[in-house]
Order: structure tokens, then C-alpha cells, then sequence
């Protein structure tokens, strides 16, 4: 953010998109991403019926993969689980470096599918909730469209008029003022999210972060007028040239520096067991346990294929 900087010294404020300008400092490809994240062993926090391996598991039995520009993790696709037992294995990975302001880009083939999946891109602090958490890719079941989500302690809300092309859903981002909902926005493209995206080839998310305000973008692969700079991963971006957010979390009743702090990226290819209501509304079959249980070919496509992921500060 130097020529911010530079054009406060000048007294200019001139062209302030030109102020949104990052210069990448980490790229992620391939086998990149098997350095950059820590597979993390774990049975699920939101208690889905998964079981998150550790990395030698995840690599023996393929749920981690790399090769060339193509980075896979999934879920367990073959084996029928003891009711008993343990959910079906799948992996969530954290980055090792943490950031504040910055502008992450991931460039996304495919996402898993398929009733019984909830697949997450998010970034989160150490010390949940008030260190908050942003929600950047999230859905269940197959139900798009994306959903991206923030959840801090309490003393952020957002403003219900601001300028976002998604739909506010809940203003009070305060985990406990609605049973951990959060403030989230809906994007309105269907392209956003699911069987849909990937039908479209994918595409980008990306989010900025500064101490006033969170953005995050969405451009499928098949859209029109894709900013070059994301589109290529070039090695600056300019966020002014990025065109109004899905979804826009300004400051105005929201400290973002004491909202947010240090945030590490978590990808999670979960299973859903949560509540039957939501699983039998998204047209699924059976009930949740038994079909995660018993349908291990339902997984096939219960996977997510980056190309890349660059950061920007
Ligand atoms: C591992 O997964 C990759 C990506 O899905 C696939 O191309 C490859 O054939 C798999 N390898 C084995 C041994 O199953």
C-alpha cells in the first residue's frame, strides 16, 4: 500500500482506486500447497460425520494429491462405514502463515458435490469467536448460492443499505445474537456455488481485508469482463478495478482491527450431519448418518481442484 501512503504525503486524493494496489508475496500450486498448509488430524468440530486424517493417511489413501498446477483433497469415496464406527475420512488443511490486510485469490476447478457434503474456504484467529472468522466459500447439500459469512464477538454489525451485489441475510455478526449465524451475505449467482460451479469449470473467489472493511468477489470461469490481474494471478492486483463485491463488510459499526485478528486459511471438505430439516429440505435421501454411511459412491465428485492460490499484502 506504499502509493497510498504516497499519495497522502503528495495531499492527493486522486484517482482512490488506485490506492488498492497488493503486491503478491505467497503463490500456492500443486505440491505448493501440501507446504504451505498443515493437513490437520482431527474428529469434527462442528461434529459432522467425518473424520479428518492426518497428512501420511491422506496421502496413502489419495485424499491429497498433487501434480503439475492441479491441487485435490476429498473425501473417502470408497469405503461403507460401520454406523459405530468413525464418519468417513476426508481432510481440512490450515495455512501456516497467518495474515491481516491482504487480498487473497483462489482460483477453484471444482468444489465437492453431492448431498452429505459442506465444503468451506475460510480464514479464522486463534481465539474463537474474537478473533472472528470469514466465511469466504460455505454451502451445504448442493444449496447455492455461495453464502460468504463473517462471525466475531459481539459490537459488529453491518450496515443494512451497502453497496454489494449479494443479499444480506442477518446484519448482527455477533456469534450470539444468533445461535452462531453470523452476518452473511447470499451471492445472487448461481454459478457461485455446487453442482453449478463446477458444471462452469469454477472460477475465483477472492477476498481483501483492511483494518475498515472486508470484500469478497466472485467471477465464474465463463463470466465476462474477469479482471486480468485475477484472472492470470499476476503479481500485483488492483482491487479498485475489481467492480462493486457480492459482498461488502464495511467498519462503520464494525472495529475490524479488535474484530479481527491474525487469521490462518482453513479448507475442509466436511460431511454434513447436522440438522436433518436442512438435509431433507435440499432434496437429499435417507437420512444424513445413513446415507454418508452407506453411500460411499455419493463421494465421487466430493472433491475440491485448485489451480492456484496467490496472496497479496
Ligand atoms: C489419485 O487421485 C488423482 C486425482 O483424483 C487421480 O488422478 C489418480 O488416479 C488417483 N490415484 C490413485 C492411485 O487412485
Amino acid at each position: 500500500m506504499s502509493f497510498f501512503a504516497r499519495a497522502l504525503a503528495l495531499g492527493s486524493i486522486f484517482t482512490l482506486a488506485q490506492c488498492a494496489t497488493y503486491s503478491q508475496t505467497d503463490s500456492h500450486t500443486g505440491t505448493g500447497f501440501l507446504k504451505s498448509f498443515t493437513v490437520q488430524a482431527m474428529s469434527d468440530p462442528t461434529h459432522g460425520r467425518v473424520n479428518y486424517v492426518d497428512a501420511a493417511t491422506a496421502a496413502s489413501k489419495n485424499l491429497t494429491f498433487a501434480s503439475g498446477n492441479t491441487f485435490i483433497l476429498r473425501s473417502d469415496h470408497t469405503t461403507v462405514l460401520k454406523s459405530s464406527g468413525p464418519g468417513r475420512n476426508s481432510v481440512r488443511m490450515q495455512s501456516n502463515k497467518q495474515f491481516t490486510t491482504s487480498v487473497m485469490v483462489f482460483n477453484i476447478r471444482h468444489m465437492p458435490e453431492g448431498c452429505g457434503t459442506w465444503p468451506a474456504v475460510w480464514t479464522v484467529g486463534a481465539d474463537w469467536p474474537s478473533e472472528g472468522e470469514i466465511d469466504i466459500v460455505e454451502g451445504v447439500n448442493d444449496q447455492g448460492p455461495d453464502q460468504i459469512t463473517l462471525h466475531t464477538g459481539s459490537g459488529c454489525t453491518m450496515p443494512s443499505s451497502r453497496s454489494q451485489t449479494g443479499t444480506a441475510l442477518q446484519n448482527n455478526c455477533d456469534v450470539d445474537a444468533s445461535n452462531n449465524a453470523g452476518c452473511g451475505v447470499r451471492v445472487t449467482d448461481t454459478r457461485s456455488y455446487g453442482p453449478i460451479f463446477n458444471d462452469h469449470g469454477g472460477g475465483w473467489f477472492a477476498v481483501e481485508r483492511t483494518s475498515s472493511f472486508i470484500k469478497v468477489w466472485f467471477w465464474s470461469r465463463d463470466a465476462t469482463g474477469i479482471p486480468s490481474d485475477v484472472m492470470n494471478g499476476e503479481t500485483t492486483v488492483n482491487t479498485g478495478n475489481w467492480g462493486t463485491p457480492r459482498a461488502y463488510f464495511p467498519g462503520t459499526s464494525c472495529p475490524m482491527s479488535s474484530m479481527f485478528g491474525p487469521h490462518n486459511i482453513v479448507i475442509n471438505c466436511g460431511d454434513w450431519a447436522g440438522s436433518s430439516s436442512v438435509y431433507a429440505a435440499s432434496g437429499c435421501p435417507s437420512t444424513c448418518v445413513g446415507y454418508v454411511n452407506n453411500n460411499p459412491s455419493a463421494f465421487n465428485n466430493a472433491y475440491f481442484d485448485f489451480a492456484w492460490l496467490k496472496i497479496y499484502q
